[in-house]
């Protein structure tokens, strides 16, 4: 199932699907995994931490042994828990401090576009 095209409702379901741990669906699964002795996972961060579908791959990978290397963007907020997400799920892996870096927040594109148009006025 897709997540809602629109932006609060996908931020509502990610909270729900966090907050009860729930994992999403994987579409597919690595299948020679064990080949692999380093693995880049890359994601955004979402409700402060890691997006149900990358736990939901973790839990579905075997990891251990490897050097696991996280790249990720957040809108502002930083990492929250996702490190201790990542060690959770990929216990026996290396986990390594990665990439990070600030890219766009849609809800503070949407607000301040909204700030903007309430604040002026047109004609006609
Ligand atoms: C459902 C959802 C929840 C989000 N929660 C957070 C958050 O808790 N903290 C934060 O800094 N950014 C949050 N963001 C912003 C994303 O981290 C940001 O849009 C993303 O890193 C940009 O990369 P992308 O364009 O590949 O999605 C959230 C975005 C979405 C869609």
């Amino acid at each position: 199932m897709p997540y809602p095209e629109d932006y609060l409702e996908t931020v509502e379901q990610a909270r729900q699907e966090r907050d009860s741990g729930r994992e999403r669906a994987l579409e597919a699964k690595v299948s020679n995994i064990a080949g692999y002795d380093t693995v880049f996972l890359g994601f955004p961060i979402w409700g402060e931490t890691a997006p149900p579908v990358i736990r939901a791959f973790l839990s579905a990978h075997d990891l251990s042994g490897k050097t696991l290397i996280p790249f990720v963007t957040h809108g502002g907020y930083g990492l929250g828990n996702s490190r201790s997400v990542l060690a959770s799920h990929a216990p026996k892996a290396r986990l390594r401090d990665g990439f990070v870096m600030e890219a766009d927040q849609e809800r503070r594109t949407m607000n301040q576009v909204n700030d903007w148009l309430s604040g002026i006025k047109v004609s006609g």
